[in-house]
């Protein structure tokens, strides 16, 4: 028997731990489809976050308290299906863990049979007794503090937070009461730098951030942002552009369109070919019952 070929490795939340001692920093990134999912994974990506932030990218939603579970459940399982060494985590949706910590591990666990090896919910102390359940259900979670879009009623909007003193020493003990419920990380949101590093340098669990500086154990973006395939109008500080997606989709449509109204599209190279004595009789064919009908 040959092992020539090495199977790849899957990202675990210990090979997450291993980063971090080396100093290195995750790589996520959110993904929703299969296709993404397959170029991320091929492109390094650690982990791949199913965010409910698909309810925005995705379905066009003003915000991400409409999706449900049954949607989020059709984007995971695609893109577990693209993740071959990324880490899958599911983004547990608005009501789907805050009712009951029966009804958070059900769902949790609907991830994990989707194929995802962790969940994360948004929240700190006051969910805290739901991540001590999903964590004693032996299913990997972690929180997400500071900006928590499933709030946005509370927050009064999309603002930075952890501006004072005060508030950075809110969100560390949000933190703390995640750490101590048993999550493996904590993901922060929108806040200054300085706060990140303050949060990170007391906490002993996994600290990523998307919009919270340099000092985290590794930077989480939006696809639909850094592609340029975002449509709507918000457009965070923190967001660096690798690519006009958005743009370029629309130009071949443009382009495709045109060749079309102007019979460029299809062109000789895009028909089947067949034999030419079938292709004459098939003309005479055509001839003929164009005589019968005149
Ligand atoms: O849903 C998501 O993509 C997220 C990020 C905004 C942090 O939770």
């Amino acid at each position: 028997m040959s092992y020539s070929s090495a199977p790849t490795r899957r990202v675990t939340t210990a090979t997450l731990a291993s980063l971090r001692e080396r100093g290195e920093p995750a790589v996520w990134i959110t993904a929703y489809d299969y296709p993404t999912a397959v170029f991320a994974d091929r492109a390094g990506a650690d982990v791949l976050l199913v965010g409910d932030s698909a309810a925005m990218t995705m379905l066009g939603h003003e915000n991400t308290t409409s999706i449900t579970m049954e949607e989020m459940l059709v984007f995971t399982r695609a893109v577990c299906r693209g993740a071959k060494r990324a880490l899958v985590v599911g983004d547990m949706p608005f009501l789907s863990y805050q009712a009951s910590s029966a009804r958070a591990i059900l769902n949790a666990g609907a991830f994990v049979a989707a194929g995802c090896g962790a969940v994360k919910l948004e929240g700190g102390r006051r969910i805290a007794p739901r991540v001590r359940a999903i964590a004693d259900a032996g299913i990997a979670v972690m929180g997400h503090v500071g900006l928590t879009p499933q709030s946005l009623g509370q927050l009064g909007g999309y603002r930075v937070q952890g501006k004072t003193l005060a508030a950075a020493e809110r969100l560390l003990d949000d933190v703390l009461a995640l750490q101590e419920a048993g999550a493996f990380a904590v993901l922060l949101e929108a806040m200054p730098a300085e706060t990140a590093a303050f949060i990170r340098d007391r906490v002993d669990l996994l600290v990523y951030g998307i919009g919270a500086g340099p000092h985290v154990d590794g930077q989480l973006v939006i696809a639909h942002d850094v592609l340029g395939s975002f449509v709507g109008e918000i457009a965070p500080r923190f967001v660096r552009r690798y690519a006009e997606v958005g743009a370029t989709i629309e130009q071949a449509i443009r382009a495709y369109a045109a060749d079309v109204r102007a019979l460029r599209f299809p062109a000789p190279e895009h028909c089947y070919p067949i034999d030419a004595v079938d292709a004459i009789e098939l003309q005479a064919a055509s001839r003929a019952l164009i005589e019968v009908a005149s």
